[in-house]
C-alpha cells in the first residue's frame, strides 16, 4: 500500500474512509463507573454498554460495516432453502478463499463444535500453535487435548520476532513421533494467534506444517478468523510475499490447508461463520451435523441478511486499504505506549494493543489475577472496556487446581474503521495516568465461578478496598472531569 507520509515525518495513521452514519456514546461520571464494575462482578463483559465509553472488548461482530454491506442487506432473499443469499456467499467463498465445498454456521465457535464432532474422538491430542478458548472448550468437550508448540520465544512480551504465531517444526514432528498419526485427528493452525497478542505466523511456516502434514498423512485445519490481519503482516514482514496482492497472500495461505474456518464476526466484518473445503470427504463427514446444530445447508443458523453482508465483506478483505486500518492504528497506540515505558506485547499485532498486565501490576500475585484487575481498573478511570485475557479466560484441571496463564494480558480491542485517533490518545494518556499510579490496583477473587467458559459471566470481588482508593485518587488529579 502507497503510505500517506507527513511533512513533518511523524509517524501517524491516517483514516482513509469517511464517517456518514455515527452512534452517540456516554461517558458517564467516575461515581456511576465506580457502581457499574462492582454491579459488573469486576467483569468487564458483564458491564452494558450504557456505562460503556470506548467498547474495546473485541471486534467480534463490532467492526464497521461498509456502505456496500449494508446495500446488500436490502437485497437478501428469503427462504429456508435453496437461498440466492447463499449462492452469493458460495461464489464469494469460492473466489477469495479458493474452495469449492462450503458449511455456513451461525459463527466461529460453531463451526469448532461441528469440527470436533466430526473428526475427533476420545484421548486424541490436536498439535496446534496456540489455543483459542473457544477451539479448546471443544477439543476438551469431545474428551481430546492440545500441544501448543509455538518457538519457546513466542511467549516474550517484548520481542522483535515478526512471528510469534509459527509453529515449532521439531516440536510438531516430535509430537507426532511421540502420540502417532492415529491419535492426530488434525493440526490447528490459527491465523494471528489471538490469545498471544494476535501475533501472525508466516508463509515460510506454514509450508514447513503443511509439508510435515503430508509426510505423516495428517489434516491441516487452519482457523482463518484474523486471515486477512495475518496475510497484511506477511505482506509487511515476509519479504518474498512483499510484492503480492492480498489475493494472492490469502489464496495462498487457504490452499495449504485441507479444512478453513472462519468467524465471519471478524473475518468480514458481520456475523455468522463457516468452514470450507476442497475435499469431498471431509465435507461429506460434517454436512450431516449443520442442519443438527445450526440450520439448513444454505444459511446455517444466520439470518440471508447477514448471509449477504458477509459475501461483500469477504471481498473487502482483499482491500488492503480497509484490512490495514486497525493494525495501523493498534501499530500507533503500541508504539506511543512503549515510548512511555508502559509495557505492551511486542512487535504490535492485530485485534489490539494487549498490555502485560504481570509487568504493569507486579505487586499483584497470579492467583489473584492481575489482567482482570487492570480491566477494571482501567474502566473505572477511563470508561474503556477491555478484556482480560489471562488466568480468569483460563481453566481448572481435572482436581480443580488453577491452570495459571502463559500471559496475563489486558486487550484493548480495535475493531475495523470504529474508532478516531483522539480518542486512541485519550486511551493513552488514561493508561499513562494509571500506570503512574499503578501501586493503588489490588488483586480479585472468584465468588462466581462457572464451570465451563468461566471468563464470560464469573464474577469476582476485590480482595482490599482498592478501587475507592483509586477513586480518591483520579478526582484529585482530574477534579471534576469525567
Ligand atoms: N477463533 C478465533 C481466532 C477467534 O478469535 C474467535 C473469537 C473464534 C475462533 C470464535 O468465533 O466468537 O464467532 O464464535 N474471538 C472473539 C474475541 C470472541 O473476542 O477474540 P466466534
Amino acid at each position: 500500500m502507497s503510505e500517506v507520509k507527513f511533512y513533518m515525518g511523524e509517524s501517524i495513521p491516517l483514516e482513509l474512509h469517511k464517517v456518514r452514519v455515527v452512534q452517540k456514546l456516554n461517558l458517564v461520571p467516575i461515581e456511576r463507573r465506580f457502581n457499574a464494575i462492582q454491579e459488573a462482578g469486576f467483569n468487564t463483559f458483564r458491564l452494558t454498554t450504557r456505562d460503556v465509553f470506548l467498547d474495546m472488548l473485541t471486534d467480534s461482530g463490532t467492526n464497521a460495516m461498509s456502505d456496500n454491506q449494508i446495500a446488500a442487506m436490502f437485497q437478501a432473499d428469503d427462504a429456508y432453502a435453496g437461498s440466492q443469499s447463499f449462492f452469493k456467499l458460495h461464489k464469494a467463498v469460492e473466489e477469495v478463499l479458493g474452495k469449492k465445498y462450503l458449511l455456513p454456521v451461525h459463527q466461529g465457535r460453531a463451526a469448532e463444535n461441528i469440527i470436533s464432532k466430526a473428526f475427533i474422538k476420545k484421548g486424541d491430542i490436536i498439535p496446534m500453535n496456540y489455543h483459542f478458548t473457544t477451539a479448546l472448550a471443544h477439543i476438551l468437550e469431545n474428551g481430546a487435548t492440545i500441544a501448543e508448540l509455538l518457538f519457546d520465544d513466542a511467549l516474550q512480551i517484548k520481542s522483535d520476532n515478526p512471528f510469534k504465531g509459527n509453529i515449532d517444526i521439531q516440536k510438531l514432528v516430535d509430537c507426532i513421533e511421540k502420540n502417532g498419526t492415529d491419535k492426530i485427528p488434525f493440526i490447528r493452525m490459527e491465523a494471528s494467534t489471538n490469545l498471544i497478542g494476535g501475533q501472525p505466523f508466516s508463509i515460510a511456516n506454514m509450508m514447513d506444517v503443511r509439508r510435515v502434514a503430508d509426510k505423516y498423512g495428517i489434516m491441516l485445519v487452519l482457523d482463518a478468523s484474523l486471515l486477512g490481519e495475518n496475510a497484511y503482516l506477511i505482506k509487511q514482514r515476509e519479504k518474498e510475499w512483499a510484492e503480492n496482492t492480498m489475493a494472492d497472500i490469502i489464496k495462498m495461505m487457504t490452499n495449504l490447508a485441507d479444512l478453513v474456518y472462519f468467524s465471519a464476526r471478524k473475518l468480514s466484518s458481520s456475523r455468522g461463520g463457516g468452514i470450507c473445503t476442497n475435499r469431498k470427504d471431509l465435507y461429506g463427514k460434517m454436512e450431516a451435523l449443520v442442519p443438527l446444530y445450526e440450520g439448513f445447508l444454505t444459511y446455517g443458523g444466520m439470518s440471508v441478511r447477514e448471509i449477504e453482508a458477509m459475501a461483500v465483506g469477504l471481498y473487502e478483505t482483499l482491500d488492503e486499504t480497509m484490512i490495514s486500518q486497525s493494525p495501523t492504528f493498534i501499530k500507533y497506540f503500541v508504539d506511543q505506549l512503549s515510548g512511555f515505558g508502559i509495557p505492551v506485547v511486542t512487535p504490535p499485532g492485530v485485534l489490539g494493543c494487549h498490555l502485560d498486565a504481570m509487568s504493569f501490576c507486579s505487586h499483584i500475585p497470579q492467583t489473584e489475577y492481575p489482567a482482570g484487575a487492570l480491566a477494571s481498573a482501567f474502566y473505572l478511570i477511563s470508561g474503556i472496556r477491555g478484556m482480560e485475557r489471562g488466568t480468569i479466560s483460563s481453566v481448572r484441571d481435572e482436581n480443580g487446581v488453577e491452570l495459571l496463564a502463559d500471559v496475563e494480558l489486558l486487550r484493548l480491542a480495535i475493531p475495523r474503521r470504529v474508532f478516531t485517533l483522539s480518542q486512541i490518545n485519550y486511551a493513552i494518556d488514561r493508561l499513562r495516568w494509571l500506570y503512574d499510579n499503578r501501586e493503588l490496583i489490588g488483586g480479585l477473587k472468584f465468588v462466581y465461578e462457572p464451570p465451563v467458559l468461566r471468563f464470560f459471566m464469573g464474577g469476582l470481588e476485590p480482595t482490599s478496598d482498592w478501587l475507592e482508593k483509586l477513586l480518591v485518587k483520579f478526582k484529585k488529579d482530574f477534579g471534576n472531569s469525567l
